[in-house]
């Protein structure tokens, strides 16, 4: 961080009460890490105040009667390690985590001051995660000392994602879309954060499995069933947004001729040999008589008219 932009953010933190005592000019220096545990949250809350404090030991992680909270253990330092130097000289200590707000780190290190206590349930899949393996680390996602945390606030969580994976952002205005932006749909329906088992941490092991979950219609058994429905719905769709009906990856009648370029009854303009408007081309194009080509249970449903 340049001199002045730390010193600036010094002064808006200030200004919202979130920020320990004003020091500018410490702020870049490299301390030595803390080696001791001090006594755990009142140690640092004579000098870092009750917004900042309350705003991290409130919610799961305040619960005093909870033995596993940190509010139960060692408090502050449940997560940012020994702090006793630090607490007794400022200027000369640091705790021993920052989280990188001091001085980059590791996000390996800063992964671990979290999977002490969150090593089962969903996190247990965080190691060999796509995150973990591009260097992500909780808190890049989480905000522990804010009152809410923006991942676990469905209409929130979906701008924080695009924050870095930003080629989907359009994707959430586009015309045909998942009521993302409602918070109806989240990203976290589909993809599960910590790890899933699926390609593309998919919450389900395929992408139909996925989409199953909420479109069960489209599961079958279908008695005439089209074979890229089975195979991945992907193929047609793009679950992200698109500026075609329906989420489709092309419009119709190209979607179709993507794959049946030789149909016994050709699909282009130049069929008709009036040059009036083809049924096959105009309209719901390929679906004006295919309709039903997720499947279909008709005893003469095999080319999906029906
Ligand atoms: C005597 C006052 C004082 C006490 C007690 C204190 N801090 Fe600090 N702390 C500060 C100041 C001042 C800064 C800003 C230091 C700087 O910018 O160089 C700071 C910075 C920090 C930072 C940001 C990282 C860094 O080093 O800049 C963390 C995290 C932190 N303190 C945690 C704690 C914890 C946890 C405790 C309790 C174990 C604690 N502090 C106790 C005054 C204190
Ligand atoms: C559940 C883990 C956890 C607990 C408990 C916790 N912190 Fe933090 N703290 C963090 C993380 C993570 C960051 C990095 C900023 C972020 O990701 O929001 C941080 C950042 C800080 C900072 C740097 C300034 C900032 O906001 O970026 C200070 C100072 C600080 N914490 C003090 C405290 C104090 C004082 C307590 C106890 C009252 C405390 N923390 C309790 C995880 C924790
Ligand atoms: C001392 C143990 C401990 C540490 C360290 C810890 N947590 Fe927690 N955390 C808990 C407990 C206990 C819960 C409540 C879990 C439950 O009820 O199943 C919790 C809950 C949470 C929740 C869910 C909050 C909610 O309101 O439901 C999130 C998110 C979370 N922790 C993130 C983090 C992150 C990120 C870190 C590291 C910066 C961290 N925790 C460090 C013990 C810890
Ligand atoms: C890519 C962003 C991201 C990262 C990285 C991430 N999380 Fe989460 N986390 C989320 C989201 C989103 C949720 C809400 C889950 C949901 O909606 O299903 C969540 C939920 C949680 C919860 C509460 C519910 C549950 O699943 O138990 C805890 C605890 C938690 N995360 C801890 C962690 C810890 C610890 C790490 C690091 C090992 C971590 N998270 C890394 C996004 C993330
Ligand atoms: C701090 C930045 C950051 C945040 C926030 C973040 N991601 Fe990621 N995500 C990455 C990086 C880096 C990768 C590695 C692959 C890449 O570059 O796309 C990744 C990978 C993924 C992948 C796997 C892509 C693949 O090709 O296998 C999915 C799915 C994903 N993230 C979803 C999410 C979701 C959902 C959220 C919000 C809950 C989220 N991400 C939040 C940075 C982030
Ligand atoms: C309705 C389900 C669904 C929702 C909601 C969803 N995704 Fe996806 N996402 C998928 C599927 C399915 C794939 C795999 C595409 C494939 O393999 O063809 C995917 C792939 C990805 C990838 C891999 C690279 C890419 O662009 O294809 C990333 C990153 C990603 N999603 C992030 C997100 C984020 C961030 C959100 C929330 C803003 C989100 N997704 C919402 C279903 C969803
Ligand atoms: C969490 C539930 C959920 C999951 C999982 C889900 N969807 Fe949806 N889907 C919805 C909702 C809700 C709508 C909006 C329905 C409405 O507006 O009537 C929708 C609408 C659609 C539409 C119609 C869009 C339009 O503009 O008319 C398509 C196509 C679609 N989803 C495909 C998929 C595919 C493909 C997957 C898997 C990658 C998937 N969905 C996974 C909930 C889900
Ligand atoms: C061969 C291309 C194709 C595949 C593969 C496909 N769809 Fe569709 N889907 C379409 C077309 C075309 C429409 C628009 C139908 C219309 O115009 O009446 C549509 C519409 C939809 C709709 C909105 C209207 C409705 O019927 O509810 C949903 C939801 C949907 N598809 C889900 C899925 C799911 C889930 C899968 C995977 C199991 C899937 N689709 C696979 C072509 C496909
Ligand atoms: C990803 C490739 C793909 C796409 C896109 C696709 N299909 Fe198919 N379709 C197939 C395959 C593969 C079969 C089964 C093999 C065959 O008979 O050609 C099939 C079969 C059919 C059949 C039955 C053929 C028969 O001989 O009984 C019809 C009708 C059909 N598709 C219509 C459509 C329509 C209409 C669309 C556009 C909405 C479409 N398909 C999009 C791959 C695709
Ligand atoms: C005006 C109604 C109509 C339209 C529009 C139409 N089809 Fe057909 N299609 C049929 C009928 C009827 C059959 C059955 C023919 C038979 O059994 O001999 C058929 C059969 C098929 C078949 C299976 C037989 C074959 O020729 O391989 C495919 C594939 C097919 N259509 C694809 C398409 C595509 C792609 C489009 C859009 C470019 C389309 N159809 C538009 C009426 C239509």
């Amino acid at each position: 961080m340049k001199h002045s932009t730390a010193a600036i953010l010094a002064f808006a933190l200030s200004l919202t009460g979130l920020a320990p005592p004003a020091c500018a000019d410490a702020v870049h220096e490299e301390l030595p890490a803390s080696t001791t545990y001090g006594d755990g949250t009142a140690s640092c809350t004579t000098c870092h105040d009750d917004v900042h404090a309350g705003a991290a030991l409130r919610g799961a992680h305040g619960m005093a009667g909870d033995a596993r909270s940190p509010a139960a253990g060692r408090g502050c330092e449940s997560c940012h390690g020994p702090g006793a130097e630090h607490a007794a000289d400022e200027h000369a200590f640091r705790v021993a985590q920052t989280f990188g707000s001091r001085e980059p780190e590791t996000a390996a290190a800063r992964v671990e001051a979290c999977t002490a206590c969150h090593a089962s349930g969903a996190q247990r899949h965080f190691q060999a995660s796509e995150h973990q393996l591009a260097d992500v680390a909780c808190n890049d996602c989480h905000r522990v000392h804010e009152p809410r945390d923006r991942m676990l606030d469905r209409s929130a969580q979906a701008e924080a994602c695009v924050g870095c994976h930003r080629e989907l952002r359009s994707g959430m205005n586009k015309y045909s879309r998942h009521p993302m932006r409602e918070g109806k749909v989240a990203c976290t329906d589909c993809h599960a954060p910590h790890g899933g088992r699926g390609p593309q941490m998919l919450v389900e092991a395929t992408v139909n499995e996925t989409c199953y979950r909420c479109h069960a219609e489209k599961r079958g058994p279908f008695l005439f069933e089209h074979e890229p429905v089975q195979d991945d719905c992907g193929q047609c769709h793009d679950p992200h947004g698109s500026v075609n009906d329906s989420l489709l990856v092309a419009r119709s009648p190209f979607l179709c001729q993507q794959c049946h370029n030789d149909t016994r009854h050709p699909g282009t303009v130049y069929a008709n040999p009036n040059f009036a408007a083809n049924n096959r081309v105009v309209g719901k194009a390929c679906q004006n008589c295919h309709t039903a080509v997720h499947g279909s249970n008709h005893p003469a449903g095999q080319t999906f008219r029906r």
